[in-house]
């Protein structure tokens, strides 16, 4: 964990600094970490112009191959949830890796001191200012679907405007939970955010992880085990409600669009940057 300082120009990049690099709005990597043969995540250079609020998305990527009838290269981006908190001097990614992606079959090979291609323009629903003030904040995440949480879940506004946060995440494999776990565990030894939070903020956090197609210790969509009570019974809270409960979603579509009617049902409206309401959903990836 680095400096809880906001990011200035003297701790990052300078914004003039890629006269000297080969791409646009070039940044550094200075971590990878795999995880599975289909996740990764890795770290890099942060613009010193760069302000974003934790939950938000960028564009990045890598120059695409030459078109083979003019030679001519064209960057080729993605959305990406930054899992990196707003205060961070870094910026941190976790990615999927698709064989045949266009973009994911290159950027899992990426190493310590290559460079990516970054977009400093963050947007994105999945942020506080789209809530209104409630006791416990549910983040519900599929896949790299954790990844604006791993933002917010080492965001000091998270802790000072909630009770309770609980954060359930659904994948596949046990292997995929990795990140995740280890980053919720990393909390508890991080001295800077315990003095800076206060000591044991961390327990104010129910993790929920679950597995649908490989054994752990429990099994199940997350949707599966909240219409049957089991979720709320193992985590000891009562269904949500819209006086005391706020929720962010990001995951499939499918899952995105179950849990909104599920929400919508317990009485939670949907709400945006402009309009504050209830809970907030983004997709984790396009299809
Ligand atoms: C708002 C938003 C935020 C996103 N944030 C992230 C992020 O933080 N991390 C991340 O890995 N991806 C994220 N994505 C998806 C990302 O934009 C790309 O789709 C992904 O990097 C794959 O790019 P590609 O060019 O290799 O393949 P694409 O042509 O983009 O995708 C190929 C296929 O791979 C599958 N796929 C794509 N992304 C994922 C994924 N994340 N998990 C499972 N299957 C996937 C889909 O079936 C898709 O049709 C986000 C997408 C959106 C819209
Ligand atoms: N994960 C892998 O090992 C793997 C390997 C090769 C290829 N792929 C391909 O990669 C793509 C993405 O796979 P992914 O595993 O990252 O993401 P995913 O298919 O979105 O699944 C992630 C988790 O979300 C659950 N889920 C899906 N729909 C849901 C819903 N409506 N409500 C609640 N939970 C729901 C899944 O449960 P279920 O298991 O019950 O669907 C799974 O546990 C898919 O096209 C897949 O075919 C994945």
């Amino acid at each position: 964990m680095t400096e809880l300082t906001p990011v200035t120009e003297s701790t990052a990049i300078k914004a003039d600094a890629p006269k000297t690099m080969a791409m646009p709005d070039a940044q550094t990597v200075t971590e990878v970490k795999h995880y599975t043969d289909r996740l990764f995540s890795f770290r890099c250079t942060r613009p010193g112009t760069m302000r974003f609020r934790s939950g938000e998305f960028v564009m990045i990527g890598l120059m695409g191959d030459p078109d083979p009838k003019t030679g001519k290269v064209k960057p080729l981006l993605r959305a990406y949830s930054i899992a990196s908190p707003s205060w961070d001097e870094e910026l941190e990614f976790y990615s999927i890796k698709v064989q045949d992606g266009p973009l994911t079959s290159k950027l899992q090979h990426i190493k310590v001191g290559d460079e990516i291609i970054l977009r400093p323009k963050p947007v994105g629903t999945l942020v506080h200012d789209a809530l209104l003030p409630g006791k416990r904040l549910w983040f519900f995440a599929t896949g790299t679907g954790f990844a604006p949480f791993a933002s917010l879940l080492r965001e000091p506004q998270t802790y000072e405007d909630y009770d309770e946060v609980i954060i359930t995440h659904t994948c596949r494999e046990v292997g995929e939970l990795t990140y995740g776990h280890d980053l919720i565990e990393s909390l508890k030894t991080d001295e800077l955010l315990n003095e800076v939070i206060g000591e044991g903020f961390w327990k104010k956090i129910k993790y929920y992880p679950t597995t649908t197609r490989e054994e752990s210790p429990k099994m199940g969509r997350i949707t599966d085990l909240m219409r049957s009570g089991e979720a709320f019974a193992d985590l000891g809270v009562p269904p949500l409600n819209k006086e005391t409960d706020r929720a962010m979603i990001c995951g499939n579509l499918a899952f995105n669009l179950e849990l909104k009617a599920m929400l919508e049902d317990y009485g939670l409206e949907e709400g945006a940057n402009s309009d504050p309401k209830h809970y907030v959903v983004e997709k984790a990836f396009l299809d």
